[in-house]
């Protein structure tokens, strides 16, 4: 289910989620879809700050991830777009990081679906005017994609 939002929708939903991760809801993982310029990076950071992430939140764009220890959990902050392959993910130590606990924040995700934890919250943005996006949200299970109602916002 695609919606269009504008900004400040954007932004409010973003806070929304960002509670609901606060409050040890089940996405601990959100996967961040879309074309160049569509707002990604944007989330991510909107979410870092949230969450509690001090000072300037960068974009990991030419290093695949940067972290935040946020005490007690890190936040990981992956942007894959430059990965051509999946074993350079594995030579971070992609698979150390996904452990228990920890927050995964994953612009271009679906490079590579196959290394996306389960249980993670899909957030996809297409391009609709400048001050607004087309967002659907959604879990995938078993191949299958289940959208979020934006508007009402209930993960079951
Ligand atoms: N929800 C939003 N509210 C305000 N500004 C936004 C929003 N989404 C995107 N923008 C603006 O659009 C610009 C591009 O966004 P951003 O860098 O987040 O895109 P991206 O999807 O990460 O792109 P890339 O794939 O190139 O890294 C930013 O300068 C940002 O200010
Ligand atoms: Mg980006």
């Amino acid at each position: 289910m695609k919606k269009i939002l504008n900004f400040e929708q954007i932004d409010n939903l973003v806070d929304e989620l960002s509670e609901k991760i606060l409050k040890d809801y089940k996405f601990k993982s959100i996967a961040l879809i879309g074309d160049l310029g569509v707002g990604k990076t944007y989330i991510s950071k909107r979410i870092c700050k949230n969450l509690g992430v001090k000072g300037n939140v960068k974009s990991p764009t030419f290093t695949y991830l940067l972290e935040y220890d946020l005490g007690d959990r890190k936040v990981v902050h992956f942007d894959l777009y430059r990965l051509s392959n999946i074993d350079e993910l594995y030579e971070i130590g992609y698979e150390d990081y996904i452990e228990d606990g920890n927050i995964f924040l994953i612009e271009w995700a679906n490079n590579v679906p196959e290394a996306i934890p389960e249980n993670t919250l899909y957030f996809s943005l297409e391009h609709n005017d400048e001050t607004s996006r087309i967002v659907s949200v959604y879990e995938i299970k078993d191949g299958e994609v289940i959208y979020v109602d934006i508007n009402n916002y209930n993960f079951n």
